[in-house]
């Protein structure tokens, strides 16, 4: 039922903090940066962008996945609190024994890897959730790791060196987490995860006031019915563009649905004829994942350049294709490989391809009863093939697209027999440059008519200019990606011609 305008639908949660059960109700609109500190008086955790770009609020969540017990930072600024139910959080408070410092915070010391302090909390968490996955990470696993925190005083190396130190300290069996907090693992069991919501008079002003926390397909169709009276309901699965959109431009919906209970929408499944994601998986998740990397190595090769470890571990691909950014790197690239997303209502399912699926800015084919319930990626057929992804912005991580391309070649006997050519960021929406494509179908993979290539591109789209970019600056990046997809295509196949020589 949907509740009166000067009433709230608290949500109860149970959850632990720091090794310690917790049992609160919480309105549904509320983020884990708020809980911790404006209910719980835990100000460890730092407020600063309050949009995802400065990690000084990142936080490990622990959780069930499956078997095992997994853990992963987040940003509490996007996190919404009522997503703690049955998991654990940890925040910077609980890692230190009595007196005694965790080696992460010994190793910040010992290098003097901080200054302010202000973003130091959010350092060791990132750290912290790198090593509980991963004792031994190379450089460059380290980099991920911490490229979505910002420090403004003391300087990346000096942070870097910390994490180095960390890891030649650590050990095979090292245990990362306090005892106090490692015991919560054997408690995971002991969690219900039914939901329980109580409606209380409205007194704080939360703008978000109702949520809803569907487990199944079917109680998921009953909230959006009685939803169905009110145009402020809407959809959440990551919550990395909508916590944006609720923090900094204050777009509120009165009615949440969270779609992240959904096993249904949990699974990756591969087949002969193709690759289906489903909505809820999310982009740290499909990183990790084998068929992905076999079949698409593009698509993490797009992730990694995507947002930050933090993000990754909270956004979807679903997300990514229903927010519909003319900048989407995730649609950008489904879009090349021909993807299709399967759209369910509580009557019927019905496949759209990525290419129909947008018809202007921020417009798309999703009905408002119905969600993305997975996306479809035919597998690429048994010719030679080769892709690419170039993305132009202007720092290496955390940042969107000025312009993002994908391009996908199938050739034989040095000629290209199929080509798809995407782009982001220089249209309404994700597009196909079809012009382009028709143009490199047949030809040679020889130096000689690039340049041609490259101009038909340009005339093709007319972008708009905005905050990542002016209009003239873009087209010429248009031409520049071009180039630089057909350079790499063809050093590709002709390094493949010299080995098979
Ligand atoms: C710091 C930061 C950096 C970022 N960097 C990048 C980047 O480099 N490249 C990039 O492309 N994006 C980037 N993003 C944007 C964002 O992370 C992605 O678009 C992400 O994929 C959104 O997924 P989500 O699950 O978090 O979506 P949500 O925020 O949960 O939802 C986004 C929209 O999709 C709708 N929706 C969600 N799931 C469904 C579904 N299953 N069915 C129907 N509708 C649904 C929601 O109602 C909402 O309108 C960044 C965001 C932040 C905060
Ligand atoms: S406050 Fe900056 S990422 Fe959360
Ligand atoms: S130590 Fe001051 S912001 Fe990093």
């Amino acid at each position: 039922m949907i509740n009166k305008k000067n009433t709230i639908t608290l949500v109860q949660i149970s959850f632990w903090l720091n090794g310690t059960q917790k049992i609160m109700y919480i309105p549904p609109g509320m983020t884990t940066l708020e809980l911790l500190n404006n209910k719980l008086s835990l100000t460890g955790t730092k407020s600063s962008c309050n949009e995802g770009d400065c990690g000084a609020c990142t936080v490990v969540i622990g959780q069930k996945t499956g078997s095992e017990i997994t853990y992963q930072a987040v940003n509490s600024c996007l996190y919404p609190a009522f997503r703690l139910h049955g998991k654990h959080l940890i925040t910077v408070e609980g890692l230190a024994e009595k007196e005694e410092l965790h080696p992460i915070q010994t190793a910040m010391l010992d290098e003097h890897s901080t200054q302010c302090g202000f973003c130091t909390p959010g350092f060791v968490m990132s750290m912290l959730g790198l090593f509980l996955n991963n004792i031994n990470p190379n450089d460059e696993e380290i980099l991920a790791a911490l490229e979505g925190n910002l420090c403004r005083c003391t300087g990346y190396d000096s942070i870097l060196k910390a994490a180095k130190k960390v890891k030649s300290r650590l050990k095979k069996g090292s245990e990362l987490l306090p005892v106090n907090l490692k015991k919560v693992e054997v408690q995971f069991n002991e969690c219900s995860p039914a939901f329980i919501f109580k409606e209380i008079e409205n007194t704080e002003g939360w703008e978000t006031r109702n949520c809803f926390i569907p487990q199944t397909l079917s109680e998921l169709w009953d909230n959006i019915r009685s939803c169905k009276s009110t145009d402020t309901c809407k959809f959440i699965s990551g919550g990395t563009d909508l916590m944006v959109l609720a923090n900094i431009q204050h777009i509120h919906y009165t009615h949440l649905i969270d779609l992240s209970n959904l096993k249904e929408l949990q699974k990756v499944k591969l087949d002969k004829s193709e690759l289906n994601i489903g909505a809820n998986v999310t982009m740290s998740q499909l990183m990790e994942n084998n068929a992905v990397n076999e079949h698409f190595p593009i698509l993490t090769e797009a992730f990694k350049q995507m947002a930050s470890t933090q993000i990754r571990n909270s956004a979807t691909l679903a997300g990514n294709i229903a927010h519909a950014s003319p900048v989407a790197d995730g649609a950008t690239t489904l879009l090349a490989f021909d993807a299709g997303v399967i759209l369910a209502s509580s009557k019927a399912e019905r496949k759209v391809k990525l290419k129909d699926f947008y018809k202007a800015y921020k417009k798309t084919e999703l009905k408002t009863d119905e969600i993305i319930k997975s996306i479809a990626i035919p597998l690429p057929s048994e010719h030679k093939s080769y892709s690419g992804f170039i993305k132009s912005a202007k720092r290496k991580a955390v940042d969107i697209s000025g312009v993002v391309s994908v391009i996908v070649i199938e050739y034989q006997d040095g000629k290209i027999t199929r080509a798809v050519l995407s782009f982001g960021g220089v249209a309404p929406y994700p597009a196909l440059a079809v012009k382009t494509m028709a143009f490199l179908k047949g030809k040679k993979i020889e130096e000689g008519w690039f340049e041609q290539a490259a101009e038909v591109a340009f005339n093709e789209f007319k972008p708009i200019s905005d905050i990542r970019g002016h209009q003239s600056y873009r087209s010429i990046l248009i031409k520049n990606h071009v180039l630089k997809h057909l350079a790499d295509l063809f050093k590709e196949v002709h390094s493949v011609q010299k080995r098979s020589k």
